[in-house]
């Protein structure tokens, strides 16, 4: 199961397991995940891919819907969400391109686009688990302070720090990074069965810290899964060093 798969030393309480294993997904009833980007969730999609070349798990009846994407940005790019995506885990692995969904940040129509996006994971019936990390900010996908909790998919602003945080990926030239993208909302995430976030590094030791500690607010919209029946958080020691 996907903690048991980093390289964190956290495992899924027995609830989570039992679940996971009670799902058998076949092409009627797929396994419906969301997934993330950003360096927090590179080591599982490694461990996925070495497992699926083991032969001990397969993504053939798997669904996929990605948390976000760059606005303005070609899909092609190699700082696309799109390109991260198939990078470091499509291409590897035997999940069918009809099965993968990525929000596209050139539709003609951005609106329509992220409209359509929430009604697909809709028919999907749902998102089963959605697996995501978090900015220094403690914002979820691309849900930067002052979302709102009952967001759903749509177009948003970056916020400075994001554009900073992620300027690293754009040979740290702040004009080089997108100033927009795409998202799916704090509610698209909380409706999902399961969440789990990856949170390491003390430079994310504040957002924890207030997340966890701090009422749910959405100035950290991380602080949201406090509401949520089915939180993980997978953390590394210096993520804790404020609580
Ligand atoms: C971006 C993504 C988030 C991700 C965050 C953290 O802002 N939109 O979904 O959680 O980066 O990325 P990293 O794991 O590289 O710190």
């Amino acid at each position: 199961y996907l903690p048991c798969l980093c390289s964190c030393t956290h495992v899924a309480n027995s609830q989570t397991q039992d679940r996971v294993q009670a799902f058998k997904p076949t092409p009627d009833k797929p396994f419906v995940l969301g997934l993330p980007t950003g360096s927090s969730p590179v080591l599982i999609y490694q461990r996925l891919v070495q497992r699926f070349k083991a032969g001990d798990i397969s993504f053939r009846n798997v669904v996929t819907f990605n948390m976000d994407e760059y606005v303005g940005i070609p899909r092609e790019h190699p700082e696309s969400y799109h390109s991260f995506m198939y990078k470091h885990f499509f291409s590897h692995v035997d999940v069918d391109p009809a099965n993968i969904n990525i929000l596209n940040g050139n539709a003609p129509d951005l609106e329509a686009e992220c409209y359509q996006y929430e009604e697909k994971i809709k028919k999907a019936g749902g998102v089963e688990l959605f697996l995501g990390g978090i900015g220094p900010d403690g914002h979820i996908a691309f849900n930067e302070p002052g979302s709102s909790l009952k967001s759903r998919t749509r177009v948003k602003t970056l916020a400075y720090d994001t554009i900073m945080a992620n300027s690293r990926f754009f040979g740290n030239d702040l004009t080089q990074v997108p100033r927009m993208a795409l998202t799916v909302g704090v509610q698209t995430v909380l409706d999902a069965r399961e969440v789990v976030i990856i949170i390491t590094g003390a430079h994310k030791a504040l957002a924890l810290q207030k997340c966890i500690e701090g009422g749910v607010n959405h100035m950290w919209t991380l602080s949201s899964l406090q509401s949520h029946p089915h939180p993980m958080l997978v953390v590394d020691e210096d993520a804790t060093l404020e609580l």
